[in-house]
């Protein structure tokens, strides 16, 4: 199929995705522009709430979010990859290496959490609510990255998506922590409004990005494999 798309020549390609995915977007971007050269891109990246937003208004010609019925939304979506939510701490705190922590004992802990409108943000403090708990909110923050800094600050622990250490598994300074009900398997899928045609460039897009899951999924195996190393522990 991609191959009768080789006379793409130009045109414009604008993809909107949530911010655990600008860790593997830009790859899947990078490889589809060396296939066709002729084409613009452009990557916006902002929470849920927003690339839902920005969905409705047509902003983009396509997403990259999890969990598109909970919004209520009427799309098409095709499963792209899985996004795992993990629990993170720093290596020096003491639950690292304990196994089986209950949500009852994660939910003394100081939490730093996303800002609203956070699809992490929701995931988590619905995954507490399941237990009648309530995460001890230390600090809300606005960015994966700031949680991540936060972190080895020692302001507190938090639950990032997998995706968010695939360049460096934490660099030894963050550990996963054992949860209970964690790791939260959430997922990715390209999503549009239903009944919107998609472009050929956007048609040639998704079937490009499907076609690289298994790269993704590699990429998540590898970086559980760098945060279980002993380095990291
Ligand atoms: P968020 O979404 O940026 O809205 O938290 C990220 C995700 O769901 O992985």
């Amino acid at each position: 199929k991609l191959a009768d798309l080789k006379g793409l020549k130009s045109g414009h390609f604008r993809l909107g995705v949530i911010t655990t995915a600008k860790y593997f977007a830009p790859e899947i971007l990078g490889a589809f522009c060396d296939q066709f050269p002729g084409i613009d891109v452009s990557l916006k990246v902002t929470n849920r709430e927003r690339i839902i937003e920005r969905m409705a208004a047509s902003d983009d010609d396509l997403y990259i979010f999890g969990e598109p019925a909970h919004a209520g939304l009427d799309v098409e979506a095709t499963f792209l990859a899985p996004n795992p939510l993990i629990v993170l701490a720093r290596t020096d705190h003491p639950l690292v290496g304990q196994s089986g922590i209950t949500m009852e004992r994660l939910a003394k802990e100081r939490f730093l959490l996303r800002e609203p409108g956070s699809g992490i943000r929701d995931s988590i403090v619905r995954r507490f609510a399941e237990q009648g708990l309530r995460p001890n909110v230390r600090m809300e923050l606005g960015s994966n990255e700031a949680i991540k800094h936060a972190i080895i600050a020692g302001l507190g622990i938090s639950a990032l998506s997998l995706h968010t250490l695939t360049l460096d598994g934490g660099a030894g300074r963050l550990a996963m922590l054992d949860v209970e009900g964690f790791p939260i398997e959430r997922t990715w899928y390209l999503v549009h409004p239903k009944g919107r045609d998609l472009s050929t460039i956007a048609k040639a897009f998704l079937a490009f990005a499907v076609d690289r899951e298994r790269e993704i999924t590699a990429s998540l195996e590898r970086t559980y494999d760098l945060l279980r190393a002993p380095s990291a522990g």
